[in-house]
């Protein structure tokens, strides 16, 4: 299977996120190209049979330029498999209101870009406190401290489950046949 993987990142998690699924499938003998989102202005999707696009949620949206990048695909990303992976803190609870505001996010990623993916699935993120500025700093040392995480905040903290992804990338490819 030939695949795409786009993806948007705004600390790096999501690049890390995209590039192990690429491994992944390519370690599992498909052909995959990795694109950052802001790279897919001359991209033709028409090579490919299945596609990935993953971004991060910041502030209960993802990045512009994969809303973009999604609207402008959708009519092409229509006609392959496509999986859409949203890479959250969220993800990484079982707040049931957190989850609700993670399926508000797709339902609105999906209003805005016209692109309904076949699949979508959440991935916990991670805490990237050595790339923060000061400002963002404090407001995710904030928002651990209300989830009562313990995190020291001049180090990373990752909550990302690479076995449960590699599964995810297993499944993917080779999805469990129906029996009737
Ligand atoms: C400023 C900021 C706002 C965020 N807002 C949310 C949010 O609303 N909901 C959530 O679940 N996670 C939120 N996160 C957590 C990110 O989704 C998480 O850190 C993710 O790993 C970021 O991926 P990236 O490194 O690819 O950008 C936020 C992170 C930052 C820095």
């Amino acid at each position: 299977m030939k695949n795409i993987v786009i993806y948007a990142t705004t600390d790096g998690q999501t690049r890390k996120i995209a590039r192990f699924c690429a491994d992944r499938l390519a370690d599992l003998g498909d052909t995959v190209e990795l694109l950052p989102a802001a790279e897919t202005d001359d991209l033709d999707l028409t090579r490919f049979d299945a596609a990935i696009l993953a971004g991060s949620v910041h502030v209960q949206g993802f990045q512009s330029v994969l809303e973009q990048v999604a609207h402008r695909l959708a009519p092409g990303l229509a006609r392959l498999r496509t999986l859409f992976l949203s890479v959250s803190l969220s993800a990484a609870g079982d707040d049931p209101e957190d989850w609700a505001g993670l399926r508000a996010c797709v339902a609105a990623f999906e209003e805005k870009t016209g692109w309904h993916p076949d699949r979508t699935e959440h991935v916990a993120g991670a805490f990237r406190f050595t790339r923060y500025d000061v400002l963002r700093g404090w407001a995710m040392r904030w928002i651990a401290a209300q989830k009562g995480q313990a995190i020291d905040p001049h180090a990373d903290r990752e909550y990302t489950d690479w076995a449960a992804l590699a599964r995810l990338m297993q499944d993917w490819r080779d999805p469990p046949r129906r029996v009737d």
